[in-house]
């Protein structure tokens, strides 16, 4: 019989390799997009958009319907490829082809509709198409389930995720822990960036609440989040600075700063095209 314990940590430095990262200059941003454009037939989605994340940074991305929030973030994480603009992974210019190519990068997306598989249980869905937890037979390759939910039940404590067993099937999930298992999932495997588009969006107060705090641990455990969110406390609570879209365009990029009344009502401005730092005359887009 094959060493469990020896495989499971043989495996383990290769998808586990913990939280250490290379040291990196303070000022080399993680990402940085440039003057991103993207059409889709008449839409002008995005008209030449900059943003910038930096380490250990939680963005908010906020902006009305249509704005072109989810258009940039599928750019960043390779569902759609622009059409002019450049990407910038810690300094160095990106050519993200594909989603797998983006996880390659370490960028991960936790789509609004979530991705997950209904009908099998919350470890098999964290590891899903990651081969590392597969075992190879000659021409075969098996899951290793044993391992797989080890590895699954570890990350959610550490994450604090309150799920009681990952053998449970994800039809049988709240919502707020369907968000959990698809934050977990995108997270698990060392990934440099995590962009969550609307993962409040039809919640409890509760577990709104959970979500937020797995951003905040998230971070403490030194990821970078790009989060998109119509509910302009969640953005307000979670994050270290915001940016606001509109028809396309880049119109406020800001710290979160201010009490929550102050900060809303100074955003609504931005949302509906009352305020806006990058017009024309205003200042250049940067
Ligand atoms: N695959 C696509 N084909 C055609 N048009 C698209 C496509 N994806 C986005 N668009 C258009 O691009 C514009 C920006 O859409 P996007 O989904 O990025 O907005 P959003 O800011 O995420 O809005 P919401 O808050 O409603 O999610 C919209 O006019 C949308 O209809
Ligand atoms: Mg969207």
């Amino acid at each position: 019989m094959r060493d469990s314990s020896f495989f499971s940590a043989v495996t383990l430095l290769h998808i586990f390799p913990g939280k250490e990262r290379k040291p990196m200059s303070e000022t080399t941003p993680i990402i940085e997009m440039q003057n991103i454009k993207k059409n889709f037939g008449g839409v002008q989605a995005l008209q030449g958009v900059d943003l910038v994340l930096h380490h250990n940074e939680v963005l908010g991305l906020v902006g009305d319907n249509a704005a072109g929030k989810s258009t940039l973030m599928k750019i960043l994480s390779g569902a759609y490829i622009p059409d002019e603009g450049e990407i910038f992974i810690e300094g160095k210019k990106a050519h993200i082809a594909n989603p797998w190519n983006a996880r390659q990068q370490g960028i991960e997306m936790v789509y609004q509709d979530l991705a997950l598989a209904d009908n099998l249980d919350v470890a098999a869905n964290v590891f899903m198409g990651r081969e590392a937890a597969s075992v190879k037979l000659g021409p075969i390759s098996i899951m290793d389930e044993h391992y797989m939910g080890q590895e699954t039940q570890r990350l959610l404590n550490r994450l604090k995720i309150d799920i009681s067993s990952v053998r449970l099937k994800v039809e049988s999930l709240s919502g707020g822990q369907r968000q959990a298992v698809a934050i977990a999932r995108a997270t698990a495997f060392n990934n440099k960036v995590t962009i969550m588009d609307e993962p409040t969006a039809a919640l409890s107060v509760a577990a709104i609440d959970k979500v937020l705090d797995l951003v905040r641990e998230l971070k403490a455990q030194g990821s970078s989040i790009i989060i998109i969110s119509h509910r302009l406390e969640d953005i307000y609570k979670v994050s270290d600075r915001m940016m606001v879209l509109r028809h396309g365009r880049k119109v406020c990029d800001t710290p979160v700063a201010g009490n929550i009344d102050d900060f809303r009502e100074r955003v609504v401005a931005y949302i509906v095209g009352a305020r806006d730092d990058f017009a024309e005359g205003v200042g250049k887009q940067q």
